[in-house]
């Protein structure tokens, strides 16, 4: 039986944790050879242990979104070991909670710089790379629905995800004529082992009960999306958001 990403290659970033690690095994278990890659690579692998279990096939990769000599050699080494990228699943990013009038010039970067300039960055490279190797692609840019609504405490986190969907859109219209897709998945709260705890207290349960559907989603909710995306079901599909998030970014609190 031929799998929908048959011999596709991925570049996944952010890939030894949550959602990283969990789209990766997805797209790996859909047929693609996936370059996981994080900024520590022995972390990964566990990750391309399960993957090779599966019957699927992973590369570890070094990968700090924020150097851009990281980003070129991660894409080279993707290149050199499993041939010319089709997918880009654009991950990695953290989180930082903080009053807005106590943010430093250096939390800033911090979070914009990964999220938003490390974003661009790796996206920019991985579609200089397909446009070299002429076939085409599809980058998928994990965004949030705080790029578009906003929430106390996490302003730079709120500021880099809509640049994130901006982002998701110019590109797109650019690199339309050259076969590469550039779309974007805004997940809602997704529950993963870094959030687990805090979603057991009671603040946490509080924030469920204001999502319409009462619940978190798993990472398996995103697997329909991000497979729509990365596959040719998507073809005519370029600067799309799609948001996965129970109804949560619909409620006015
Ligand atoms: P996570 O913290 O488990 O994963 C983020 C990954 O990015 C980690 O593996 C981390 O090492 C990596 N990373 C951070 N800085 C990096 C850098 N400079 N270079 C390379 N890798 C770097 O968090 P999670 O929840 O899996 O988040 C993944 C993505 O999904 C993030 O972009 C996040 O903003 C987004 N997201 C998550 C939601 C959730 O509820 N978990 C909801 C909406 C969006």
């Amino acid at each position: 039986m031929t799998l929908p990403l048959q011999d596709r290659v991925a570049l996944v970033t952010g890939a030894s944790s949550g959602l990283g690690r969990h789209f990766a095994v997805t797209l790996a278990k859909a047929g693609a050879k996936v370059a996981v890659a994080a900024r520590r690579s022995d972390r990964l692998a566990d990750l391309v242990e399960d993957i090779a279990a599966l019957d699927g096939h992973a590369l570890p990769i070094t990968l700090d979104v924020t150097d851009a000599d990281s980003v070129t050699e991660a894409i080279r080494v993707a290149e050199t070991e499993l041939g010319a990228i089709g997918i880009l699943v654009n991950n990695a990013g953290i989180v930082q909670a903080k009053p807005a009038l106590e943010i430093e010039e250096a939390d800033w970067e911090a979070v914009v710089g990964t999220n938003l300039t490390g974003a661009w960055r790796v996206a920019r490279e991985t579609a200089r790379h397909m446009v070299r190797m002429g076939q085409g692609g599809s980058i998928i840019n994990i965004a949030s629905i705080l790029g578009e609504g906003v929430t106390r405490l996490l302003s730079t986190y709120a500021i880099s995800k809509a640049g994130v969907i901006q982002m998701t859109k110019a590109l797109a219209l650019e690199l339309a004529r050259e076969n590469i897709r550039v779309n974007a998945m805004a997940p809602g709260y997704i529950e993963t082992e870094l959030n687990r705890d805090f979603f057991a207290t009671e603040a946490g349960q509080a924030l469920i009960r204001k999502i319409p559907q009462r619940r978190l989603g798993k990472p398996s909710d995103l697997d329909g999306v991000l497979l729509l995306l990365a596959g040719d079901d998507s073809a005519f599909m370029t600067g799309s958001v799609i948001t996965v998030d129970g109804g949560h970014g619909l409620a006015i609190p």
